[in-house]
Formats: structure tokens, C-alpha cells, sequence
């Protein structure tokens, strides 16, 4: 069949499989797109200053040919680029040896390296004055630039603070600080000495914080007194406090004086400001193992508590390297805004670890994207001279409700490269991002990832530097990533335009260890759905030309304005209010989140309260116990839920009703009591 004519049938056929997607191909004309995508794709060169490893490679002419090297010899590819791109005090002895049905991960068997040397100590000789961090306070115009030599100094100092306190090489150290200098310090002083950290996002609760510094058995937590964001005064220390009484494994706390405000200082807390004038800013870089745990960050999973995401050392520092330089094409000198928090992964491998390793000056964002006002980001790319931007489809979608003239008043001309991240980029969002914000000057790279990848997996970059980008799905598998399409019974899905679920089939080296405490758990969640397969808990589509479309969580995982939250988790905390005797959670799809949260409510016999009331309770409970962005959006009271016989929720009910199209319900024969659909369908008619 002649190409367009195939593509032509191919695109119908997608069309009436999925009418979403088909809307997003329409938009534009992706036929020829399409074929000049692969064109381009299969004529790409690989530039001699992108991987100079390879140059003397006369047989890898292109970027296709590059990839498959990484899938087919991952040793020769992966070892080559650990050596050459990062410093180790012992070289590795083999480069991986990995059993994806037992969850065992080993990259770089044997080497030793310091992640605190490879992000700090070894730019000092060529770049100690080369800005390392700009951290971009909450008000605009009070930026502050810390060198390569000033952070050095910091890490250095932190690392004997957190030594002649007790901290030790193994210890998980709990950081809950806003995305700052000394908070990028806090972590590499941790690396520096062989303690691990384990940054929580410092807007979780105090609940959240001690469950996270329970489940790490940390001794050791480092906080500053308070902060300021979006203009309103953080009691970082206070809900610090709240934490530890309820946490008897910390033994002690440093505080940091980010504000120059006093706080009542409790006999465990050690003044960081102080102790670290008094100490050297020299201190000895330990050889880590390079399978030993670098890192632990807790993320949401589909049950249960949140995990201990736990990463290694040389695996994951070679991948936020690569990732880094290659997906964004960063440059020499070049400037880079990745705005998300620390507390996130995005903060861990594109503001600290990625930047930071490939020599790079980091932005650090302490302030939101709508403070003072909506204009804030393009006013700090203007001043700043930021060259990439990397920030959260969600944010997108709140500032273009803004209006264009929010952007259009400052100057843009010093960004290159529009990255995005968290979840699904819209149509219309990439289109404003790429028109409007970038002139249509710079590729919009949507990357696909997550806390357990390390880095990126997916995303349009790089690849022949002009091979044009689709909106709204991020294309390419990136160098050693083998995804594949399963079927709900296991069956590799081989023609395009199918969906699936997404798994990865060969071992990558960012690929999280395990999760801390709990192996088991790890296997189960990961290898176990499907064996021999990495399993991600996304859908996805894939495109002619193996280009990836993700569609979103297929588990009980919500994306809430790109934060992952278990449904689960918040159904615990509704079910602990007096009144409330059963609830079920589940998303349903909001303009500017991309997800809302929707709770139905069983109430007990007999409740007398207002409704108004336990809203409200039921709402400050969320945000007590796990964060703001946990509280229900919708709360339904319902005297039941649709259940199978053998007592199963069926999510798929509640899910339509929440999104109003319960028009379209499916088989409900099984239900225990199908009459219960009609009374949900009417209650929730009468609260939207
Ligand atoms: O559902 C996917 C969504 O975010 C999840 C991972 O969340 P987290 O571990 O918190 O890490 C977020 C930042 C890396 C994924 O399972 N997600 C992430 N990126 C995208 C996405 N969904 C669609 N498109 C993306 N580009």
C-alpha cells in the first residue's frame, strides 16, 4: 500500500478507536508530518559534540543507529558514557547485571564514585566562578547567584555539621526545606559523606512528614525556621515540631535560618547557620559502592502508604547526566529553569543532579507561578536570560486563562528549549506554549517519566535536530529504553495505533533500586503484573513510527496538577471521621488540574451533623494529614457504593458518574444491588 494512502486508513482507523486522540491529529496536518517525521528520523546525524564517545564509530551514522546500539549492546553504550561523563574513584568492573523478574537492578557492579565530587568538586579547577545555582526568591528583582566555589564551600561545611553531629555513611537524613541554596546543600552534604537523603516536598503536613521520617527510621531531619511563598509566611520549623512528637526515631534537627526570625528551638534542635561558621569547608568525599542507595523519595502507589522510591548511585547519576545534556541539548553556559520543587523528582535529576553534574547553572524557584501575579514566569525568564524552561503542563493551563498579554510583555528571545512534565500536555496548551511563549523559536520537549525512572524516558529530543514534534505526546524512547504495549493478558500489542499498557522491557540505568524497607513490595508492584516487564501504571498509545501517546494512570493513581496521589490513601484518611462509614475516591477530569478529586461518602447511621460541616471537616482533614492538594474537589454523599458480589467497588461507575457521562455505563448485571447506580447518578446530578 503506497505510504500516504496506509497512513491515510491508519489515522481513520485511530480516529474511530479514540475520538480524543483523533482530535489532536486533526488539529494539524499529521499525515505529512508524520512521513517527514520518519524521513527525518532515519536520516538524522549524530552530531560530533553530542557523543563524542562514539565518533570513531564509522558504522553509527544516525540517531536511529545510535539507539539501537543502546538496546542491543546497553554494556558498551552505557559503560562508554559512565566513564566518560562522570569522575569514579574506582572504575566499575562490569557494567550491569540486572534480573527484571526478581527486581534486581546492578549498574556499574563494583565502581566507586561520590555524586557530591561529580556535581561540585571536579568543575572547581575549569568553572569555580561559573554560576552554579540562581535562586529565584519569592520576590521578584532579589535573586541571588551561588558559583560553583560557593556551593563547594556550603556542601563542604554542611558535611562536617551533619559528621561531628553523628550522622554516618547509611543514615537517611529527612530534608524539609523549600527549593533553595542550602537545601541543594543539604543533599549533596548528605552524598558527601554516604548518607542518604530523603527530601519530602515541604508543603506535606506534619502528618505526611513523620509517617515519611517513620517509614525511613531517620534519625536525622534538616528544616529551616520559616519561608515565604506566594507572599504568605511558612511555619516550616512548627510543622517540623509536630513531626518529631509523633517520630521518637529523630535524634536530632538543624535549622536553618532562611528568614531572619526567631522560632522556639527545642533540645534536639542543633542552629545550622551556626554550626556550620563553626565548621571546616573541607571535608573528605566517601566512595560510595555504586549500587549503594544515593537517594529515597516517597512517592503514591495504587495501595497502601506512599513508597520509598530508593536510587543508586552510579546508575542514576549516569542517567540524570545523559538525560540532562541529550533530551534538552543543553549548551555550554546556558541557563536552566526547571521551576518544580525539590521535594519532586523533577527537582532531584533536572534542578540539582542533572544540571549540576553536567556543569550547568540551575535556576531554583522558591515562588509560584501566579506571584505577584500572572506574569511571573515570563518576567523571571526575561530577567534571569533563562535558555530552557521545564515546568508542569497544569501551570500552562492556569496562566494561558490569563491571557497572552501576561507574556507578551516581557522578553523571550533567551529561551531555546520549552520542556513539560507530569502529566498529559494538552492540544491547546502546547500549541500556546509553542506559539505564543517560545514564538514558535523553540521545540517543546513533553518528557515522560517517573519518581521509579529516574530520568527521562520518553521524549521528542534528542533525535535529528529538525524532525518535526507532534503536540501532545512525547514521542521518542530515549537511549536504552525498550517500551512496549501489553494487552490485559500480557500479550505484546505489535500493530500502532492500539492502546495498552505501558511497560519497559529491558533494564535502563535509572531504574530505581528497590523501595526502601520493602523488596517484596517493590517486585510485586513492578515486575509481578507483568513478568519480565518493567510495569509503568500508564496507558498508552503508539504511533507509526513507534512514537508514544500517553493517556494516563490505568491504576487507582491520581495525577493531580501533576501530583500523584493513591486513592487509597486519601480513602483512609475520609474513613477516619466520625461520621463517615465508607468512602470511595476516584478522579474526574478538571480544566486546569487535569485531575479532580471526587469522594462519595457512606455516613453512618444516625449522623445528625451538617453536610456543610463534614465537607468542610472532611476537607481540613486531607489537608492536615497529607497536603493541600489532597482535599476532595467534590464530595457526594451517598447511601452506597456500586459493589460486584464478592464486595468489589466497580471504579469504573463512579468514575463516569464523577466525569458526568454516565450515559455510557457498561455491564452492570454484576452488581450486588444495581438500583444504586440510578440514586448516585440523580445525587450527583443535584451537586454539580
Ligand atoms: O502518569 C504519568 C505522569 O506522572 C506519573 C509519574 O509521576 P511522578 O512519579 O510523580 O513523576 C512526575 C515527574 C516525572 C506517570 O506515571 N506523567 C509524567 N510525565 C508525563 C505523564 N503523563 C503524561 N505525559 C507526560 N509527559
Amino acid at each position: 500500500m503506497a505510504g500516504p494512502v496506509r497512513i491515510h486508513n491508519i489515522l481513520s482507523n485511530l480516529w474511530s478507536k479514540n475520538a480524543k486522540l483523533g482530535k489532536i491529529l486533526q488539529a494539524g496536518n499529521w499525515e505529512g508530518e508524520i512521513q517527514r517525521c520518519l524521513r527525518s528520523d532515519i536520516a538524522s546525524a549524530i552530531t560530533t559534540t553530542s557523543f563524542p564517545e562514539f565518533d570513531s564509530s564509522p558504522q553509527l551514522n544516525s540517531h536511529l543507529d545510535l539507539y539501537k546500539l543502546s538496546l542491543e549492546k546497553p554494556d558498551i553504550f552505557w559503560g562508554k558514557l559512565a566513564r566518560s561523563r562522570l569522575t569514579w574513584s574506582k572504575d566499575f568492573d562490569r557494567v550491569s547485571d540486572c534480573d527484571l523478574s526478581n527486581g534486581l537492578i546492578k549498574w556499574f557492579i563494583d565502581g566507586k564514585i561520590n555524586a557530591s565530587v561529580n556535581c561540585v568538586d571536579r568543575h572547581l579547577d575549569k568553572y569555580g566562578n561559573r554560576v552554579a545555582l540562581i535562586w529565584e526568591k519569592d520576590e521578584p528583582g532579589q535573586e541571588e547567584y551561588i558559583t560553583y566555589k560557593d556551593l563547594s564551600l556550603l556542601v563542604n561545611k554542611l558535611s562536617n555539621s551533619l559528621k561531628n553531629h553523628g550522622v554516618k555513611r547509611g543514615d537517611r537524613v529527612a530534608i524539609y526545606l523549600p527549593c533553595c541554596p542550602i537545601a541543594v546543600a543539604a543533599m549533596l552534604a548528605c552524598t558527601r559523606i554516604g548518607a542518604i537523603h530523603s527530601v519530602v516536598f515541604a508543603g506535606f503536613s506534619s502528618e505526611a512528614l513523620a509517617g515519611r521520617i517513620l517509614d525511613a527510621r531517620a534519625e536525622t531531619v534538616i528544616t529551616a525556621n520559616e519561608d515565604v511563598r506566594g507572599g504568605k509566611l511558612l511555619n516550616l520549623k512548627k510543622t517540623v515540631d509536630d513531626a518529631v512528637a509523633k517520630a521518637s526515631c529523630v535524634k536530632r534537627v538543624f535549622v536553618y535560618d532562611l528568614l531572619d526570625r526567631q522560632v522556639p528551638m527545642n533540645k534536639l534542635d542543633i542552629p545550622l547557620n551556626k554550626v556550620m561558621s563553626e565548621s571546616s569547608g573541607e571535608s573528605e568525599a566517601v566512595p560510595m559502592d555504586s549500587l549503594e542507595s544515593l537517594f529515597m523519595l516517597y512517592t503514591s502507589g495504587s495501595t497502601g502508604k506512599p513508597k520509598g522510591i530508593t536510587h543508586s548511585h552510579g546508575g542514576y547519576l549516569t542517567y540524570a547526566a545523559v538525560t540532562f545534556k541529550h533530551v534538552f541539548d543543553y549548551k555550554e553556559e546556558e541557563r536552566f529553569g526547571c521551576l518544580a520543587d525539590i521535594g519532586w523528582i523533577t527537582g532531584h535529576s533536572y534542578v540539582v543532579y542533572g544540571p549540576l553534574l553536567n556543569g550547568a547553572t540551575t535556576v531554583l524557584f522558591s515562588s509560584t507561578p501566579t506571584y505577584p501575579d500572572p506574569g511571573r514566569y515570563w518576567e523571571t525568564v526575561e530577567r534571569l536570560k533563562i535558555n530552557h524552561l521545564y515546568i508542569a503542563p497544569t501551570a500552562l493551563r492556569l496562566l494561558l486563562k490569563g491571557g497572552d498579554s501576561w507574556v507578551t510583555k516581557y522578553n523571550r528571545s533567551s529561551l531555546r528549549k520549552l520542556g513539560c512534565v507530569g502529566e498529559p500536555l494538552n492540544h491547546e496548551a502546547f500549541e500556546w506554549y509553542r506559539d505564543v511563549i517560545g514564538e514558535k523559536r523553540c521545540d517543546v520537549i513533553d518528557t515522560w517519566w517517573q519518581t521509579e525512572t529516574g530520568g527521562i524516558c520518553i521524549a521528542p529530543r534528542p533525535s535529528n535536530p529538525d524532525a518535526p514534534i507532534y503536540p501532545a505526546m512525547p514521542m521518542r524512547p530515549f537511549f536504552g529504553i525498550d517500551p512496549v504495549l501489553l494487552d490485559s493478558a500480557g500479550q505484546v500489542i505489535e500493530e500502532d495505533n492500539a492502546s495498552g499498557s505501558l511497560c519497559i522491557k529491558r533494564p535502563w540505568p535509572g531504574m530505581a533500586q528497590t523501595i526502601y524497607g520493602d523488596h517484596q513490595r517493590y517486585v510485586e508492584t513492578y515486575y509481578q503484573p507483568f513478568a519480565g516487564y518493567y510495569y509503568t501504571g500508564d496507558g498508552a498509545v503508539r504511533h507509526p513510527g513507534g512514537y508514544y501517546q500517553i493517556t494516563g494512570r490505568m491504576d487507582d493513581v491520581l495525577n493531580v496538577s501533576g501530583h500523584r496521589l493513591g486513592t487509597g490513601e486519601i480513602e483512609d484518611v475520609l474513613d477516619d471521621h466520625h461520621a463517615v462509614a465508607e468512602s470511595a475516591v476516584v478522579g474526574f477530569p478538571h480544566d486546569i488540574k487535569g485531575e479532580g478529586i471526587y469522594a462519595y461518602v457512606i455516613l453512618k447511621d444516625g449522623v445528625s451533623e451538617s453536610r456543610e460541616n463534614i465537607i468542610s471537616e472532611l476537607r481540613q482533614m486531607t489537608k492536615k494529614r497529607l497536603a493541600s492538594y489532597a482535599q476532595p474537589d467534590m464530595i457526594q454523599f451517598t447511601p452506597g457504593l456500586p459493589k460486584t458480589r464478592s464486595g468489589k467497588i466497580m471504579r469504573r461507575i463512579l468514575r463516569k458518574v464523577a466525569a458526568s457521562s454516565s450515559d455510557d455505563l457498561g455491564d452492570i448485571s454484576t452488581l450486588a444491588d444495581p438500583s444504586i447506580v440510578d440514586v448516585i447518578i440523580k445525587n450527583h446530578d443535584k451537586i454539580v
